[in-house]
């Protein structure tokens, strides 16, 4: 036990520039006392020692606001930042020095047994509220974006935002998931890529309009609605003009 809060001792001075001495990491980091905690019900959990285990879990929960179920495998140098409403499930693998910031879930997708929780390869960093959910795995050196919502694997090196979380960078390099916009926002493509059928729609929606009204004046239907598609606004303005020469100009309209 002294040697697991040496080296959490060791983590949060190395990766918070806030702390400020061992004693005010020992009293104040939330972080510390559920990874301490959990050191110990996970190797309970692993003796098989019934109901103790999930007891010193609930604790740890009550006493901190980090619940980390003690089958969780946490790897070491892993640093929980603020800690606050963090959740680890049961069959998530935390890997050597990964990065929780407070809200984040390792959680399950709902209706799965067996193995349903992600894994973390070495030094990920999950960003406040993110939500990590499956039995995915997140490569090394990824960084998950605060508030994202991450349901798929993810290659090593990566950085994910979004909901659902898409990968923006990869390796160093810029990966723009929307060629046509700067903002890495699924939903933003989805929204655009909606507008742009809607605009579609409606145009195909005015053409079929006016063809069908020049069928009814009379006019043959395949000279009315045959030919390339033509926008609203410039058949409007082609038949304001042709209306117009048969008038004498704009001007004369009244
Ligand atoms: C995801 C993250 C690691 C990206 O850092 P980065 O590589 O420096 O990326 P950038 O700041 O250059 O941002 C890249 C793009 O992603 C966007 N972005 C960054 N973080 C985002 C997030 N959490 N959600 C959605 N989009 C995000 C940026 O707006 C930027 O968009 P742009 O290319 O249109 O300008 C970082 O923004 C993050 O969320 N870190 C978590 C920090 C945290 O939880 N802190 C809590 C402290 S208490």
């Amino acid at each position: 036990m002294l040697d697991t809060i040496r080296v959490l001792l060791d983590t949060i001075k190395d990766r918070d520039p806030a702390a400020r001495s061992s004693l005010e990491i020992l009293l104040c980091y939330p972080g510390l006392h559920a990874l301490a905690l959990h050191r110990l019900s996970n190797r309970l959990w692993r003796l098989r020692v019934p109901l103790l285990p999930r007891l010193i879990s609930q604790f740890g929960r009550w006493f901190t606001g980090i619940e980390i179920h003690p089958g969780a495998r946490i790897g070491r140098g892993v640093f929980i930042d603020h800690g606050m409403g963090v959740v680890i499930g049961e069959t998530a693998v935390v890997g050597n020095n990964c990065l929780l910031y407070q809200g984040v879930t390792l959680g399950g997708m709902g209706k799965m047994h067996g193995k349903r929780h992600p894994t973390l390869e070495a030094n990920v960093v999950v960003g406040a509220g993110a939500k990590v959910l499956g039995a995915i795995t997140v490569g090394a050196n990824t960084r998950i974006g605060a508030g994202s919502v991450l349901l798929r694997n993810v290659a090593p090196d990566s950085t994910v935002v979004g909901v659902p979380g898409r990968v923006i960078h990869q390796s160093g390099v810029k990966i723009d998931p929307l060629a046509h916009s700067a903002l890495p926002d699924a939903e933003a493509r989805v929204i655009r890529n909606l507008m742009e059928r809607i605009d579609t729609l409606e145009s195909e929606l005015a053409r079929t309009q006016t063809c069908l009204r020049e069928v009814a004046a009379g006019r043959p239907l395949l000279e009315a609605c045959g030919g390339v598609a033509q926008n609203l606004k410039d058949r409007e303005i082609l038949e304001f003009l042709g209306d117009a020469d048969q008038r004498g100009g704009p001007t004369s309209v009244p």
